[in-house]
Parts: C-alpha cells; structure tokens; sequence
C-alpha cells in the first residue's frame, strides 16, 4: 500500500487509524453480520456509536450542558440558510464580518432570507480590498474594522477562511465583537485546538476538513438560540426538529458519523486537543519558515497575525512556476496542492490528518524546487 502526502482542502486527508479501524469493522461489525452502514439507525448499535460521537466531542471540547452538538446534513452550505431562516424575524437584522470567499458567501445566501422575513442582514465589517477579480484579503478582522449592532439576532464570522489562508485568533483569543451572540463558520479549523465555546452562540462545521467525511454537519448550537428560533418553518430546517431528536429525525449519515466518532477517537489517542494543536502549531511554523526563507520565490501574501494554521497559501514568481510546483509534487508524492480556482497560487492545506512527516517531505521538495529555479 502506498499512500501519498495529501494536503487537499476537503475531503482532506483523514487519519490512518481511523481508516484501519473502519476496514476493519467494515463487513462485520462487532459480530453482528453487517457493516454499520447496514445496520438500522434506530438500532442499538448505531444508536451507541451515534452517541459516542456526540459524547467524544463534548469531552475534547469541554462543551457545556448549555449547548446541543447536532449532525446534519447538507454540508456547511445549508447553514449558511439555516442559521439566518431560523434566527431572523421581521425588523431585526443580524451582523456579518468578512475576511474572505466563505463570509462572503454567508452573507449573500442570507440575504434571500432577510428579503423574505422583511429582515436585515448588513456587513458589519470587512478586511477586503480592490474590487471584483482583484478583491483581496489579507488578515483576519479586528474589534475596530467591525461596528457590532449590539440589537442584531447574531453576528456571523468565519473562523478560517479556507480559501484566502486567513484565520481568526492564531496567537490569541477571538475579538469581542459586540454583544449578540456569535455564529462561527468552523469549517476548515474546527478541533484543531481547544476552543472556549461559551463565546459563540453557535459554531458549524462541514466534517470534511478536520473531522471526517464529506456528509456530515457538525453544529453545537446554544440552547437559548435553539428555544428562539422560528417555529413557522418545515420541521426539517428546526434546529429544535434535530435536538428533540438527537439528530435522528430522518437517517442521517450513518456511515459519516461513524467516521466522525473513530477520528474522535483518533484524537483522544493524541493525547486529546493539546497534542493535536502542538503538531498543528509546529507544521505551520514549519511551512510558513520555509515560505520566508527563500524572500525573491515564495511570498505568503496573509499578515502575520492572520496565517492560517490550517490553510498555508503562497505564491510564486509566475502563475508558469505555479503550475510548475503544481505538476512536479504530484510526481512527488504530494498531492492537492493547486489554490483555489479564484484565487490561484499554492494552498497546503494541512489539517490535524496530514503529518508532520508530510510536511517534512513538503518543505524538503520546496527548498529542492526553489534552488532549481529561483
Ligand atoms: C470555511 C468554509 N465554509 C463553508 C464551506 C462549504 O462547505 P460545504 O461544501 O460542506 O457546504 C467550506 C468548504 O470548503 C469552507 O471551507
């Protein structure tokens, strides 16, 4: 078997015992005669791995009883509807801070709601500049690019803009951004450290990145927002549909949480959140040294205070020498490298799955690649 170096942006790379443990069980699990994917989701033995996901993650995250820790489905774009189809009613308006493609498009997929409430929903604040294709961001937002409205339903971040390599909070706390409740994109950075949940009101998170398989929505929602949200909808967008449910309403991804619990499980195995973010601080350091290294070929176009953990972006001196990088890793062994089609430019993307022995093999073929054609 041969695996290779993934740094792919989600689906990512997940971790290899995760993997095991899954072909393992996969023709029979546990002795019943079946895969899980066989099994009914209202047996007791989905039932307990359904459960050992949601207590898995409410133990690495110290997440309080105050808070529901749901899976859903429709990726982390059907939140970008939910939240504000659940949270907005007539007259009020909620807060949206932009620091790249993703809180762009929160926004706008907001915005059909609010017309449709005879709500509002406004940018509060945003790192951007230049216009259309030369549009930009480079840092995180801080407390003076955003004019909270301490009235709004909520305020709406992204924590890690996977696309721009921009991220919220590195070395820090997240800013104090008024006072209504915050709703955070975690995407592409949820669980790669610690976090203090009481901050938010509600952080959702595709799986795909950190977590697991495409499939599964991660949300842990307050249960105040939950109580508040809109009753007039179809049950299936109540987020108090899937609480009062345990996320059992209709089938969910069965097989998709299933990875979810045995990457959780994968984590505990590393010494919990501490250890994951130990790593996932020292690939960063790693990569983002190489970067500065070689001034005159490779340039990391985010501020400092604002370089992703989890996404590093950068470029080189022509979109030819891009495509170049592009093609000889491949023939390396590393694979997903290419930036995202708006943007252009290389992204390793380097989530708690991709090792440091990944990253060692990725800094080695950039300092080969630079010193063969700087
Ligand atoms: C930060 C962020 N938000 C939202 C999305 C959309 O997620 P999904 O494809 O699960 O809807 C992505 C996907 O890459 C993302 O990185």
């Amino acid at each position: 078997m041969s695996r290779v170096f993934n740094f792919n942006p989600g689906p990512a790379a997940l971790p290899l015992p995760a993997l095991e443990r899954a072909r393992e069980e996969l023709l029979d699990y546990r002795g019943s005669g079946m895969s899980i994917m066989e099994h009914s989701h209202r047996g007791k033995d989905y039932e307990a791995v359904h459960n050992e996901a949601i207590s898995l993650l409410r133990e690495q995250l110290s997440i309080s009883d105050d808070y529901h820790v749901l899976f859903l489905q429709g990726g982390a774009s059907m939140q970008f509807a939910m939240v504000p189809m659940n949270l907005l009613t007539a007259g009020k308006s909620a807060d949206y801070v932009l620091t790249g493609a993703w809180s762009e498009k929160a926004l706008s997929e907001a915005k059909p709601m609010a017309a449709l409430y005879s709500a509002a929903v406004r940018a509060a604040g945003t790192t951007g500049t230049g216009e259309g294709k030369e549009k930009s961001y480079v840092r995180a937002a801080t407390e003076a690019d955003v004019k909270a409205d301490d009235a709004a339903v909520y305020l709406h971040l992204c924590s890690n803009e996977t696309v721009h390599g921009v991220q919220f909070a590195v070395n820090g706390e997240f800013p104090h951004f008024g006072k209504a409740p915050v709703v955070a994109d975690m995407s592409s950075d949820f669980l790669w450290r610690k976090i203090d949940v009481s901050r938010f009101g509600m952080i959702y998170a595709g799986a795909q990145k950190n977590v697991g398989p495409s499939g599964v929505t991660v949300v842990v929602v307050r249960k105040d927002l939950v109580d508040a949200g809109r009753k007039d909808l179809p049950k299936i967008f109540q987020y108090r549909t899937h609480v009062e449910n345990n996320s059992l309403y209709n089938t969910p991804s069965t097989f998709g949480i299933y990875i979810v619990r045995n990457v959780l499980l994968w984590v505990k195995d590393q010494g919990g959140l501490a250890g994951i973010e130990k790593i996932n601080r020292e690939k960063a350091w790693l990569l983002y040294k190489t970067i500065d290294s070689h001034p005159g070929f490779y340039r990391c176009p985010v501020d400092a205070g604002s370089r992703s953990v989890m996404n590093v972006v950068f470029r080189l001196p022509s979109e030819a020498l891009e495509e170049k990088f592009v093609s000889e890793s491949k023939k390396a062994g590393l694979v997903g490298l290419k930036g995202h089609r708006s943007v252009g430019g290389i992204r390793a993307s380097i989530y708690n799955a991709t090792g440091l022995d990944a990253i060692h093999a990725l800094t080695h073929f950039m300092n080969e690649f630079a010193k063969a054609n700087g």
